[in-house]
């Protein structure tokens, strides 16, 4: 049973003479444990899509179900109780500012009795790594300790669930990975969940073990971390990986260059991706001894992502290339994937 179920969930917005479809039909399964992300461009849907978790946005059709709880019939206490379930951080932190941080962790805290909030707050404030800052205002800390503070909050009421809309996007790099190292210190040693709505596919790639990729009200595309990133299907998918993946930036040189402009024309230029333990497979002396080609490498990448090897690299291959959608099938069923590079496809 998942620990959020959405089904089929769709929401309109009704302007004036006009309706927005601003999330349309869209179904996922988040497991406990769960870092899943939701990646998109802006107006995609995914802020509106996540409030439907705790109930700040109502569906206009579907199911939500958090918890073995039907969401949408919730009311009055079960309804306060569904929210201390789910903590939310924003980009823009939305903390009080005429209030301390421990007054601002303090505030929303409501089941923990009266007596032991005050330690609660130190301890949240300890876990957030910002300790000896419990009397400081909003505006005497950096953005990444502002959004420490704001995570320290979300966690008050000792939620199951954390939703992170955007929270890294006003933050420099380094920042950003303190941040995500902190939220995965919380999955991992709290078991708290993470609905992680970004649109940078990095911070995906650093965090996640799950992504659906939005857009226009929909999802795309949903899968687990690795086979995403070795095997995307949609053509937004691959947009938003080729940002994080160093190969685009060599396809684009390669295509300025004469020499691989006329080795693309005769179809012998290609991308070759491969993961975990195809990586142990001895491909390129395979080619050779199979169909009597051979494959130099031109570039190569290859990077861990959950522990495991992602290689990505571009070959030019000499020899009888008749054999093609036999090679391509060969590899394939060694879990290694060949694809022609087009340079007139790049941008
Ligand atoms: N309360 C509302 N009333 C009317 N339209 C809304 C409302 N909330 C969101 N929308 C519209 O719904 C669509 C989806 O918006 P949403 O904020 O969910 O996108 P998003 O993917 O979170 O974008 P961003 O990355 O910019 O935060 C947009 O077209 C937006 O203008
Ligand atoms: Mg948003």
């Amino acid at each position: 049973m998942p620990q959020i179920s959405l089904k089929n969930i769709n929401i309109t917005f009704k302007q004036k003479d006009k309706v927005l479809e601003a999330v349309k039909n869209v179904s996922l399964d988040i497991q406990k444990g769960d870092i899943y992300g939701i990646v998109g461009y802006s107006g995609a849907g995914k802020s509106t899509l996540v409030r439907v978790i705790n109930r700040l946005q109502v569906p206009t059709k579907g199911q939500v179900i958090v918890e073995n709880q039907n969401v949408n019939q919730l009311k009055g206490r079960k309804l306060r109780d569904l929210r201390h379930k789910v903590g939310f951080i924003f980009q823009h932190f939305n903390l009080m500012n005429s209030r301390t941080i421990a007054e601002n962790v303090y505030y929303p805290m409501f089941n923990t009795e009266t007596k032991n909030r005050k330690a609660r707050v130190q301890k949240l404030i300890r876990l957030v790594g910002l300790q000896g800052k419990e009397n400081a205002y909003p505006a005497q800390l950096s953005g990444g300790q502002k959004q420490r503070v704001a995570i320290a909050r979300a966690l008050a009421n000792n939620p199951s669930i954390l939703v992170s809309d955007e929270a890294t996007s006003a933050l420099d790099p380094k920042t950003t990975q303190e941040i995500l190292q902190l939220l995965k210190k919380i999955n991992q040693e709290l078991g708290v969940t993470i609905v992680l709505i970004t649109h940078e596919m990095d911070v995906v790639k650093t965090l996640c073990n799950k992504v659906a990729v939005m857009n226009a009200g929909q999802v795309v595309e949903k899968n687990n971390i690795l086979n995403i990133f070795s095997n995307p299907k949609n053509e937004l998918t691959k947009d938003f990986i080729n940002t994080t993946n160093n190969s685009t930036n060599a396809i684009e040189t390669l295509s300025q260059q004469t020499k691989f402009q006329e080795l693309s024309k005769t179809n012998r230029l290609f991308q070759l991706t491969y993961l975990g333990e195809s990586a142990e497979h001895p491909f390129i002396i395979d080619l050779y001894n199979r169909f009597g080609i051979s494959a130099s490498i031109i570039y190569g990448n290859i990077e861990f992502i959950q522990g495991t090897p992602l290689g990505n690299l571009i070959i030019t291959i000499d020899g009888q290339l008749n054999r093609i959608e036999e090679i391509k099938q060969y590899l394939a069923d060694n879990q290694i994937s060949l694809n022609e590079i087009d340079f007139s496809k790049i941008k």
